[in-house]
C-alpha cells in the first residue's frame, strides 16, 4: 500500500489522476460519493486539453441503491452519467451500473451477473474507490467478509444517515444497495482511494494501521500489491507520524 498525502484534497487528485490516466482504453473501476469528485474534474481536465482519451475505455461502477428508479437524480445511474460519462467523454454504451431496480429476485440475479460481465471485458485496470467514515469501500459496510461477491446488502445506519442529506425525506432514503464484493474489488489490477478531510480520519487510520479484518472493511486493500491511497492532510491526520507525510507502509 502507498500512501501519497497532500495539502489539499485537489492537489492529491492530481497524483491520483496520474495513476487513473493508464486505464485510458482498458477497464476503468468507478467511485459515486463527493470523494472522487475532485479527481473527476482533473480528469474532466485532462480530457478538455486532449491529453487523455476515455471514448474507448469500459467502466463499471461499484455499486447502486436498492429501489431507486434509475432516472432519480441521485441514483449512481445518474450520477454516474453526470460526472464520469459527460465530462470524461465516455461512450455511454460502454458503462456499467449495477441495477437496482426491479424484483429483489432481478436484483440478485442481474448482481449474480456482474462480476461476470467484468471479467468477460478483461478485469478492471484501474479501481478508483472512496471510502466511508465506518471503513466501508462501495457498499461493503464492516462484517462484510474478504471472499463477497456483487450482492445486495443492507446500509448500515451510518450509512443511511449520511446519505439522507441527498434526499428529501427520510422515507425516501434507500435502505439497501447492491455492491461490488470485496473480492471484485481486490481482482482489479490496480487500485486508487481517495479520501478528504477530517471526518475520513479515522477511517483511514483503520484501514492502514488497523487489524485487517471485517471490522473496517477498507483494510483488506492491504492483501492487494497495487494500492495507493491520495489523501489530504485532514485525511492523513490520524496516521502514524511517519506515515502523515506519505511514506508508504508494506503491502
Ligand atoms: C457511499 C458510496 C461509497 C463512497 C462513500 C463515501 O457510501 N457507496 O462508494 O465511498 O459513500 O462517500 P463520500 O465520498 O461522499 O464521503
Amino acid at each position: 500500500m502507498r500512501i501519497i498525502v497532500r495539502d489539499t484534497a485537489v492537489e492529491a487528485a492530481e497524483h491520483a489522476a496520474d495513476l487513473v490516466v493508464d486505464s485510458a482504453g482498458g477497464v476503468l473501476g468507478l467511485a459515486t460519493g463527493s470523494s472522487p469528485q475532485p479527481l473527476y474534474a482533473a480528469l474532466a481536465a485532462r480530457v478538455a486539453d486532449g491529453s487523455v482519451d476515455f471514448g474507448r475505455t469500459r467502466g463499471f461502477a461499484l455499486d447502486e441503491y436498492v429501489g431507486l428508479d434509475p432516472a432519480h437524480p441521485e441514483s449512481y445511474h445518474s450520477i454516474i452519467a453526470r460526472d464520469v460519462i459527460g465530462p470524461l467523454g465516455f461512450s455511454p454504451s460502454r458503462v456499467f451500473v449495477p441495477a437496482g431496480s426491479g424484483t429483489l429476485d432481478e436484483v440478485d440475479a442481474r448482481a449474480l451477473d456482474y462480476d461476470a460481465a467484468i471479467a468477460a471485458a478483461g478485469g478492471v485496470d484501474v479501481q478508483i474507490l472512496g471510502i466511508g467514515s465506518n471503513g466501508h469501500i462501495g457498499f461493503n459496510e464492516p462484517g462484510s467478509a474478504a471472499d463477497s461477491v456483487t450482492r445486495r446488502v443492507d446500509l448500515a445506519p451510518s450509512t443511511i444517515a449520511a446519505n439522507s442529506r441527498f434526499f428529501r425525506s427520510a422515507g425516501e432514503v434507500p435502505v439497501q444497495a447492491v455492491t461490488q464484493g470485496i473480492s471484485t474489488i481486490l481482482r482489479a489490477r490496480s487500485i486508487v482511494l481517495v479520501a478528504s478531510g477530517a471526518a475520513k480520519a479515522r477511517a483511514v487510520r483503520a484501514a492502514v494501521e488497523g487489524p485487517v479484518g471485517e471490522s473496517c472493511p477498507a483494510s483488506f486493500l492491504r492483501l492487494h500489491d497495487e494500492v495507493t491511497l491520495c489523501l489530504d492532510s485532514a485525511a492523513a491526520s490520524q496516521l502514524g507520524v511517519g506515515l502523515r507525510s506519505g511514506a508508504g507502509v508494506g503491502a
